[in-house]
């Protein structure tokens, strides 16, 4: 079942000067794809995240997330679609820090009217997949940044969203964090057939993806599949930075 399809896409910002953002971007995923977007500074993934999320609208061209147009709903309509149908993960996490980690990956449930025994149901079993069952009790300044991303990533699936979207996932994790988090987010994908779509800077957050489209100048310039080898995956993924060009200081350090 295709969970998100994007056709013809545009995306022009403007402004004293007006700048095209996006052109012509096509892309479909389905059900249980595990999507990687990766780009040059300003090539315009965030932008192409912020449409997909809603908070953002395209100039040209069309979005449905699970057969709804959401451009086409009220915003009220609007604000319950993203609450009900999407999760988000940040790179910053965007937790509270009011309150305990288990209250932070409720809060999704908390409009929606859930039982508490469902609740509790729910928090228990994604904690222990993500492995933050001895933190659920504790603030979001008394947990690391690796165990608070896990937290963001319970918090984006609570709900059971058509599809979770991630914008620099493990941009402020060091490189075991990282790989933890993409390894959580890998297992959740499999094994709940969790659809996301994550845009990264990051080759080794990336190789955790079925699927990886680059983008450059706003446009669609390539697209590769896993296949059964992380490790050759991650080499692919080097080559294609390589020939998308741009200053090798704009992706991340190699971590391996
Ligand atoms: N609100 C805005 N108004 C005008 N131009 C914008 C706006 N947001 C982004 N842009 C421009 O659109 C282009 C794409 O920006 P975008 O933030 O999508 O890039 P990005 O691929 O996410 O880059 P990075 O890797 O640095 O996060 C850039 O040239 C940027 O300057
Ligand atoms: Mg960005």
């Amino acid at each position: 079942m295709e969970v998100l399809s994007v056709r013809n896409l545009g995306k022009i910002y403007k402004g004293a000067v007006s700048h095209e953002a996006l052109s012509n971007i096509n892309l479909s995923i389905e059900e249980g794809d595990f999507v990687g977007i990766m780009g040059p500074s300003g090539s315009g993934k965030t932008t192409l995240l912020n449409m997909i999320s809603t908070i953002d609208r395209p100039t040209s061209g069309d979005i449905r997330i699970g057969e709804q147009d959401p451009f086409r709903l009220s915003e009220e309509q609007l604000a319950m679609f993203r609450r009900r149908e999407l999760g988000f993960v940040f790179q910053s996490f965007n937790l509270l820090n009011t309150l305990t980690v288990k209250e932070n990956i409720l809060l999704p449930l908390a409009l929606d009217g859930i039982a508490l025994d469902e609740m509790e149901r729910r928090v228990q079993s994604l904690a222990e997949k993500l492995d933050i069952v001895s933190i659920l009790n504790k603030r979001t300044y008394e947990i690391s940044g690796g165990q608070a991303q896990r937290t963001a990533v319970a918090r984006a699936m609570i709900h059971g969203p058509k599809l979770i979207l991630a914008d620099e996932p493990t941009g402020n994790l060091d490189s075991k964090s990282a790989r933890d988090v993409m390894e959580m987010m890998d297992r959740r994908n499999k094994e709940d057939q969790a659809t996301m779509l994550l845009v990264t800077h990051d080759a080794v957050a990336a190789s955790y993806c079925n699927r990886v489209i680059f983008i450059k100048d706003g446009q669609l310039y390539n697209e590769i599949t896993r296949g059964d080898s992380q490790p050759a995956f991650y080499q692919k993924i080097i080559n294609v930075l390589s020939l998308l060009g741009g200053e090798g200081h704009e992706f991340s350090p190699i971590r391996r």
